[in-house]
Parts: structure tokens; C-alpha cells; sequence
């Protein structure tokens, strides 16, 4: 295995399943990324780690040259935003991450994380300008439930981490999975089983887990990602 120096057990520590794709995630992320380009996404503000940055890169990268979209339902200041299409961009992709997020601040931690402006639209528009890879993104400025009544594209690679609420996540799954292809990739983050986030996961269960519509390809101490086998 090609161990990056600096970044040695890139996903090991972190996986509760999926061994086979962590090994190949550690193997291609210091194969493409540079230290430099490493260090410029991790210094984007947000709300998923390096390892789960590394695995949605992986995920945009690998799935290329497959036809369909690639949605994002909460981008906040852009970090998972970037690490995705930083992969399009090197890939050389012909594509753009849909975006969607109406960064309004609500002050309601369960809905948006803590910070202090109005609007983290700036900063997101700014993070994937420094990162250089602003045109591999086609930001959504709205609700998920309002970006989805417009949407009319096959998806396949669908990133869930909007709102927390356990509604709102079974909303997001309701308006948006229909839509990704068969051999699609769903990623839900904020699954931990225990702790304040918990409604994610019941969602998750609820949803995907009891369809056994899914296989778990994947999944991190708070991120899982699994492959659509059958549409309903
Ligand atoms: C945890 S943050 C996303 C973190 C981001 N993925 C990162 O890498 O830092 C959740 C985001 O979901 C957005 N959000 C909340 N409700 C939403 C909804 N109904 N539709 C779309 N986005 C929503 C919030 O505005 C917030 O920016």
C-alpha cells in the first residue's frame, strides 16, 4: 500500500466497515492530492473531518466517467464542497457539484452549525474560489425541499448533511433518493448511534437500512455510505 508520509493511516482508525475501500482510499488520495492542496482543503471552515473528506473525494473521483449528477443537500462554508470538486478538477471532469443550501443562519443548532454571521454564502462562494475549483460547483441558494421541485436530473452520488432534524433528513430522503440511479451512492453524515445527532441515524435506519434496497459500502465512526441496489 502506498502510505502517504504525513497522513499514514488515512482512514484505518476511523472505519467500522468497507476495509477494501478505505485501503483504496489511502492509496489514491496521496497518489493525486498534493501536500499543498491537502493543506488548502483542510483549511476550509467546516463540519466534516479529513477522513471523511478523503472518502467523498474518492466517491467524486471514481464515479467520473458514470453519467448523473452529483448533489450536495448542506454545504455550509463549502469544506465538502471543495474536497469534491477538487476530484472533478482533477479527474478532468466535465461537471458541476450541485450545491444546494439557502445558507441562512436560523441560529437553531439542529438545522445549521454555530457561527456567527447572517449568511455563510460568501464564505462558501470565497472557500471555492481559494481552492480554485469554483467552476466545478453550481451553487443552489435554497431548501432542499424547494432546490428538489425544480430538479429533473438522475443522480448518482447524493450527499446528505442539511438539516439535522429527523424530519428534515427523512425529508431530504424522500424528495431526493427516488432520484438517484440504481448503482448510486448515498452518503449520510452525522450517523454516529449515540450523542446529540442521533436523529440522523434513525433516519437512516428508518429510511435506507429497512428498504434493504441498499448495501453498506462504506462506513466511518460518522459517515456511512451505501450503494442503491433496487428503486422502490
Ligand atoms: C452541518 S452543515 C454542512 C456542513 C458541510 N457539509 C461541511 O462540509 O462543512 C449543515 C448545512 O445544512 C444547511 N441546511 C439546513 N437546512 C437545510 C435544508 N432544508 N436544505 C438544504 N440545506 C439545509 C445549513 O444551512 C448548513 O449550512
Amino acid at each position: 500500500m502506498n502510505v502517504h508520509p504525513k497522513y499514514p493511516g488515512f482512514l484505518p482508525g476511523f472505519l467500522r466497515t468497507g476495509w477494501s475501500v478505505g485501503r483504496k482510499i489511502n492509496k489514491l488520495i496521496p497518489q493525486l492530492l498534493t501536500e499543498q492542496q491537502i493543506q488548502q482543503l483542510k483549511a476550509v471552515e467546516g463540519h466534516t473531518t479529513l477522513e471523511q473528506c478523503a472518502t467523498l473525494f474518492y466517491l467524486a473521483y471514481t464515479n467520473t466517467k458514470t453519467a448523473g449528477s452529483i448533489v450536495e443537500i448542506g454545504s455550509f462554508k463549502g469544506k465538502s464542497t471543495c474536497w469534491m470538486a477538487k476530484a472533478l478538477q482533477i479527474a478532468g471532469a466535465n461537471e458541476k457539484i450541485a450545491a444546494v443550501d439557502p445558507h441562512i443562519n436560523t441560529r437553531d443548532h439542529h438545522v445549521v452549525p454555530d457561527y456567527k454571521e447572517e449568511s455563510s454564502y460568501d464564505a462558501f462562494l470565497n472557500n471555492l474560489k481559494n481552492c480554485g475549483i469554483d467552476q466545478y460547483v453550481e451553487p443552489i441558494k435554497k431548501t432542499s425541499q424547494d432546490a428538489a421541485e425544480n430538479w429533473n436530473q438522475p443522480i448518482k452520488l447524493l450527499f446528505i448533511d442539511g438539516s439535522h432534524l429527523y424530519d428534515d433528513v427523512m425529508l431530504d430522503l424522500k424528495l431526493w433518493e427516488p432520484r438517484l440511479m440504481q448503482g448510486g451512492i448515498v452518503v449520510m453524515h452525522d450517523t454516529k448511534p449515540f450523542g446529540p445527532r442521533i436523529a440522523v441515524r434513525r433516519a437512516m435506519d428508518d429510511y435506507i437500512v429497512k428498504s434493504k434496497r441498499f448495501k453498506e459500502m462504506l462506513q466511518l465512526a460518522n459517515m456511512a455510505c451505501f450503494v442503491k441496489t433496487k428503486s422502490a
